[in-house]
């Protein structure tokens, strides 16, 4: 078997003028992937015509873990760490009272789900998609922490023991407005499906379905979190509150990230049960 060389200029090179701007770093682990020269190869020529690295490697940083990302899914953000934070210090601030319940509507990889089990587990922990491709890899991702993944549009698919239960509802649904996609960098629009990334007319069609029904799966006290846009935080806040459920938004200037963090108010009872 041929020894792969250390990242030569020329595949350095070749990332950058594909317009890599971490040409080097991808060069990295694009020769740490490779087992041959010729794997070498075919990783960057994937890599130069426009794939996600997260494509090309088969898996993506989150949370300091490494997550699989299938094609066709949905490369995790690193804003979305912001999420996952939030999440944890709210968990933590609930001290004992049984194994928590959490639930990662719209997971994706799952990468949500993954890295609060790694960082708050144990948990009793849920992850739904209505993509085929992503609630697969996501149960690849989840299935050995002991999660269960389904599959279908919002609360749908999710069992219905869970009903009133959810202490943790950990949400990073579509948000970009229809109308944005064409403005987004070619490795979203081209390589990731739009059920990922098309939030509607005014990006906002998935939160308000999942905020419209939070209530019925919430526990009391249960905290509801979504991940949106600065721009947006406001609407969401809005649609919150026009939900029954108390908002507040919280964000990270680092990671420029934004969740808004809601929970039932004290008098809304939860809608019952279809
Ligand atoms: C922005 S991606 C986020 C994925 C993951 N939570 C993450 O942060 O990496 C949104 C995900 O929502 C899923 N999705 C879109 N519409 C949905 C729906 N109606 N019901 C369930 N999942 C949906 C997409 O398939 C996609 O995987």
């Amino acid at each position: 078997m041929q020894t792969v060389p250390l990242p030569r200029p020329e595949v350095i090179g070749r990332l950058r003028a594909a317009g890599c701007v971490f040409a080097e770093e991808e060069a990295a682990l694009l020769v740490a992937a490779a087992a041959t020269a010729a794997e070498l190869e075919a990783l960057v020529r994937r890599r130069v015509s426009g794939l996600p690295l997260e494509h090309v490697l088969g898996w993506a940083e989150f949370c300091g873990l490494r997550i699989e990302v299938d094609p066709a899914v949905f490369v995790p953000r690193r804003r979305t760490e912001y999420l996952v934070r939030r999440a944890v210090r709210l968990l933590q601030a609930r001290g004992s009272g049984g194994m928590p319940v959490v639930v990662d509507l719209c997971c994706g990889s799952g990468a949500v789900g993954a890295a609060l089990a790694a960082v708050a587990g144990p948990l009793e922990l849920h992850a739904a998609d209505v993509d085929p491709a992503a609630a697969a890899c996501a149960r690849r991702n989840l299935h050995p922490l002991g999660a269960e993944v389904h599959e279908g549009d919002l609360y749908d698919p999710l069992p219905e023991r869970l009903r009133g239960r959810v202490d943790i509802l950990a949400v990073n649904a579509p948000y970009v407005p229809s109308g944005m996609i064409g403005t987004m960098p070619p490795e979203a629009r081209l390589h990731e499906p739009r059920v990922s990334l098309d939030g509607g007319p005014d990006g906002l069609e998935l939160q308000r379905r999942v905020a419209a029904a939070a209530s019925e799966w919430l526990a009391p006290g249960g905290h509801l979190l979504i991940e949106t846009s600065r721009r947006q935080a406001p609407q969401t806040l809005g649609i919150f509150a026009g939900s029954g459920l108390s908002g507040r938004v919280v964000s990270s200037r680092r990671l420029d990230a934004t969740v808004v963090l809601g929970r039932v108010q004290a008098g809304v009872a939860a809608r019952t049960p279809r």
